[in-house]
């Protein structure tokens, strides 16, 4: 029935990368004044990978982009369509996802950075399945790369020991559905913002203020308060607008900043603490390409299959967060 059918984007293949110097906590207790026992205990956090010297987010995310496209089977060449969040890029310009593009061969299409910081994966991912489902692409690479270890302030300690570098992507492929909530791919997806919240996270530099880089600042104890309230929201809506609720997920994969702010919203909204993919003790948190590294562990070691629902939700610098409800 042609008029009852839609158009759906279905995440069709998952590859992560991680650069291969990996920096315990113990190890950081040897730069500032921690231990590996107050990052435990606050974050979850065990250890994370940092890029080595000359190693660029476009580079990580091209290993992460070659390992998606293998898990779906595809060439580079299917690819018509690339958007690629992240907040370190290569350059303040060209943007790092025709970097990629370049990298990967592909001559053709649109290739283009987006930046909403830890969100940047769900607002990428919504952003693709708009174009997707418009009839405009058929084929997306949507990765989320990040070396966020070169704008941190390695003296600060209350900063440097969360974060850490690493890339992500999925193949997301435009397919005829029936149009309901049965269906394969990105069933919905909600993505907020509110700039009045800039002085709790933010970098303090950039090509039109100062001319440089700039070091990440953060009042975490003021993130953290307004992170569960809004993933939780944003949750909600996903819910509200498929009538799905929290015992329908197979899944939960919510970005990985912090273990506590993880369990906390998986609680408020009884998702039950199995469902949960967690990642941030190996990986810290690579801001956006936090969930798409989560993702490619869990199809990797077989616990997302094809069907599954999965729940994604991501809160950042902005702030901005966001939530998408997909079927695998
Ligand atoms: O992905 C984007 C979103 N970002 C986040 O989600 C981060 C959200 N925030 C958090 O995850 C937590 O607020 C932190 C992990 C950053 C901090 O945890 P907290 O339980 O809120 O600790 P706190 O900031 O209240 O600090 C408690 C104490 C302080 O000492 P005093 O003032 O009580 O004497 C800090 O100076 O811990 C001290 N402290 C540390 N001690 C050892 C702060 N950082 C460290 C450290 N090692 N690395």
């Amino acid at each position: 029935m042609p008029f009852s059918t839609k158009l759906r984007s279905v995440i069709t293949g998952a590859g992560g990368y991680l650069p291969e110097k990996c920096l315990t906590n113990a190890d950081l207790a040897k730069i500032v004044d921690t231990s590996d026992e107050w990052i435990l205990q606050r974050t979850g956090i065990r250890e994370r990978h940092i890029a080595a010297e000359g190693e660029t987010t476009s580079m990580l995310a091209t290993h992460a982009a070659r390992r998606a496209l293998a898990a779906a089977g595809c060439n580079a060449a299917d690819i018509d369509l690339i958007v690629l969040a992240t907040s370190t890029p290569d350059y303040t310009f060209p943007a790092a996802a025709t970097q990629v593009q370049s990298a990967l061969g592909i001559t053709s299409g649109a290739a283009f950075d987006l930046q909403a910081v830890c969100s940047g994966f769900v607002f990428a991912l919504a952003t693709a399945d708009k174009f997707l489902c418009s009839g405009s692409h058929r084929r997306a690479l949507v990765i989320g790369a990040e070396t966020f270890s070169r704008i941190l302030d390695w003296s600060d300690r209350t900063t440097c020991v969360l974060f850490g570098d690493g890339a992500g992507a999925v193949v997301l492929e435009a397919r005829e559905s029936a149009g309901n909530s049965s269906d394969r791919g990105v069933l919905t997806s909600h993505l907020r913002s509110d700039g009045r919240h800039r002085e709790k996270l933010f970098v303090d530099g950039g090509p039109s203020s100062t001319q440089t880089v700039g070091h990440l600042r953060m009042l975490g104890k003021d993130v953290f308060r307004h992170a569960v309230g809004m993933v939780t929201d944003v949750i909600e809506d996903a819910f509200k607008a498929t009538g799905y609720g929290p015992g329908d997920l197979d899944w939960f994969v919510p970005h990985q900043a912090n273990e506590r702010i993880i369990n906390a919203s998986a609680d408020k909204l009884h998702i039950s603490r199995d469902k949960i993919v967690k990642t941030v003790a190996l990986h810290g948190n690579t801001s956006a390409a936090s969930i798409p590294l989560a993702l490619s562990v869990a199809c990797a070691d077989g616990r997302i299959q094809p069907g599954h629902l999965v729940m994604i939700e991501a809160m950042g610098g902005g702030f901005t967060w966001g939530s998408a409800l997909l079927r695998w």
